[in-house]
């Protein structure tokens, strides 16, 4: 063992800091750092530098305390005997960026990369919490695959309005089904919106921040028990350090992440989300980050593996709780923990800890039964993704957790044709459509009506947008028909309650079914066979393919272009074309 306990490997760092054939590049590299106080001893010691990809800042609140929590991650990394170097990454809060934070996903990817390959840094911890912050930090360190480790910043405290917990996003869905019932006032929709962010933190609902760090936890990425700490506690900070030490050791021990990300580690992951009732926005984002970690995921382990799942943690939108009682309850180990005993978990996957996952979860039982159910009493059996075929598109989503026994009761339940419904489609494309149109007495939605939107997929939008959780015209909602089956090219918000068809690929733009649907065809959605068409006859869909595929909106920035140029399907992730090809980097130095 040498002074840096890397039992004799030259880390790459070494190679910018300490390389006496390139004396004069040395120096450059070296001057700089020296400027803000650090010293020439420091960087050639060769002490593991651990970079920290903070990705908080003032554009994105949800990620924001990371960069307080930062200097615990520094404390653990310099006790632990390596030297941190905190940059930042591109920005990506949800909620904000116009037209979609998704576009943003692969630029995030591309911008890690770069750093992580063309720095000295030899190992990464990547701050994570707002919905891509986590796959896009986790898809480039996979590409460089030098070892990195998740700390996710938590969700917010738990929301309360009136008496009544409100979760974020969630709150929305809710709130404007009242709005459009005549049920409350705007003050009050946008006040109960408001309460629901009562701290620092990312959404306290188990939307698609809380499910990727779920994720990340399950792939054995992050240290045990990380996801669900809420921002603003102690254990938050204590984490914080604990992964900053861990970090070196993953150096030291040379342990990388494709050590840890295997098909097995991403089964586990669809099992841990369908217990959880985590976000359909986990499909793109777990393809997108196995095609990355040169693992093979097909679409239809969504169905194969996780559609039997049952779900077991009582979280809105799926259920009743939010962050804090879920972490309370045991959070994500509690949730595989029950995983395990029940034999739907690889045990033997290795972790960032050091340990296997069934080693990691020892004594982690639920101790609130309330939130985290057993595995032989869930709150819902069978609460996976469907998954979906037709002639409308090859591929598209359904969570099952957020189906409730009233939909069932009104679609699924006709007697002598259990599981299957019939209605009639009313096209939109786009979601300015949707919204000129849906209260147009003209288009005579009733609750037989399929709503269908185009033109929100990677090409379409650009970027995939959450708008196919389609509320009914206000008429409907005023009877209390709060939800219609919806279909779309797009996705939908992690935090919604809808029983939507998603992520359907190939999309309208890119020449898929939806694209010669029209309003008034029957839809004939087949659960049980795992089925969804339009009863129109083969050669009418030919004819219609001479009318071309609906338009979309032109390019709008360069990288709205470069985006277009390059970027494939949801059920394919929607990664850049090409980009999986590129694996390993970190086993070759880039030249000076
Ligand atoms: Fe950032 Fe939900 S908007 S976590
Ligand atoms: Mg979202």
């Amino acid at each position: 063992m040498t002074e840096d306990n890397t039992g004799g490997r030259r880390l790459r760092s070494r190679d910018w800091f300490d390389n006496p054939d390139h004396l004069d590049m040395t120096a450059l590299y070296l001057e700089r750092f020296m400027n803000y106080g650090t010293t020439p001893e420091e960087l050639r010691s060769g002490k593991p530098i651990i970079g920290i990809a903070q990705s908080g800042s003032d554009i994105n609140p949800c990620n924001r305390h990371h960069l307080d929590l930062a200097k615990r991650v520094r404390d653990g990394i310099r006790d632990a005997g390596g030297i941190p170097i905190e940059f930042p990454t591109h920005p990506l809060f949800e909620n904000c960026k116009r037209p979609t934070a998704a576009l943003d996903r692969n630029l995030a990817y591309l911008g890690l990369v770069e750093i992580l390959y063309g720095y000295p840094l030899d190992g990464v911890v990547l701050t994570t919490g707002c919905d891509k912050t986590t796959p896009s930090a986790l898809m480039a360190a996979s590409t460089v695959d030098i070892p990195a480790i998740v700390f996710s910043g938590g969700p917010m405290l738990d929301g309360w309005h009136d008496g009544d917990l409100v979760g974020s996003g969630t709150v929305i869905w809710r709130s404007r089904r009242k709005y459009a019932a005549g049920e409350i006032s705007r003050e009050e929709f946008l006040q109960s919106a408001l309460d629901s962010a009562p701290s620092i933190g990312h959404c306290n609902t188990m939307g698609t921040a809380s499910t990727m760090n779920a994720m990340a936890e399950a792939l054995g990425i992050s240290l045990t028990g990380c996801a669900a700490i809420p921002a603003p506690y102690r254990e938050r900070g204590q984490m914080a350090y604990r992964t900053g030490r861990r970090a070196v050791e993953l150096v030291q021990q040379n342990i990388k992440p494709s050590d840890i990300l295997t098909r097995a580690a991403f089964l586990n992951a669809i099992r841990v989300n369908s217990a959880i009732g985590g976000s359909t926005n986990a499909q793109p984002h777990l393809a997108a980050m196995a095609k990355h970690a040169g693992v093979e995921l097909y679409p239809d382990d969504w169905q194969t593996h996780g559609f039997d799942i049952p779900l077991l943690a009582n979280v809105q939108p799926a259920g009743a709780y939010l962050g804090e009682r879920f972490h309370r309850a045991g959070g994500v180990p509690a949730i595989m923990w029950e995983l395990l005993q029940a034999g739907k978990l690889e045990g033997n996957c290795p972790s960032v800890t050091g340990k296997t996952m069934a080693e990691n979860l020892e004594g982690r039982q639920s101790t609130d039964r309330e939130v985290i159910l057993p595995f032989d009493a869930p709150l819902k059996e069978r609460a996976g993704f469907l998954v979906l075929k037709g002639n409308l598109f090859d591929f598209a989503i359904m969570k099952m957790s957020v189906i409730s026994a009233g939909f069932r009761e009104r679609y699924l339940s006709e007697p002598g044709k259990e599981g299957v419904f019939d209605g009639k489609a009313v096209v939109f494309d786009g979601s300015e459509d949707y919204h000129k149109r849906i209260n147009d007495p003209d288009l005579n939605i009733d609750e037989r009506t399929i709503l269908v939107i185009r033109g929100a997929g990677p090409l379409g939008w650009p970027g995939s947008a959450e708008v196919v959780n389609m509320q009914p015209p206000d008429h409907l909602i005023k009877q209390g028909i709060l939800s219609l089956p919806t279909i779309g090219d797009g996705r939908q918000s992690g935090t919604a309650d809808s029983p939507s068809i998603l992520n359907a690929s190939p999309e309208s733009a890119a020449g898929g079914g939806l694209a010669y649907v029209r309003s008034g065809d029957v839809i004939r959605i087949d659960f049980n066979n795992g089925r969804c068409d339009m009863l129109v006859e083969p050669e009418e869909i030919e004819r219609r393919k001479a009318d071309g595929i609906p338009a979309v909106p032109a390019d709008a920035t360069p990288w709205q272009m470069l985006y277009r140029r390059t970027v494939t399907q949801l059920s394919d992730g929607a990664v850049i074309e090409g980009a999986a090809d590129f694996q390993k980097l970190a086993e070759k130095l880039p030249r000076h």
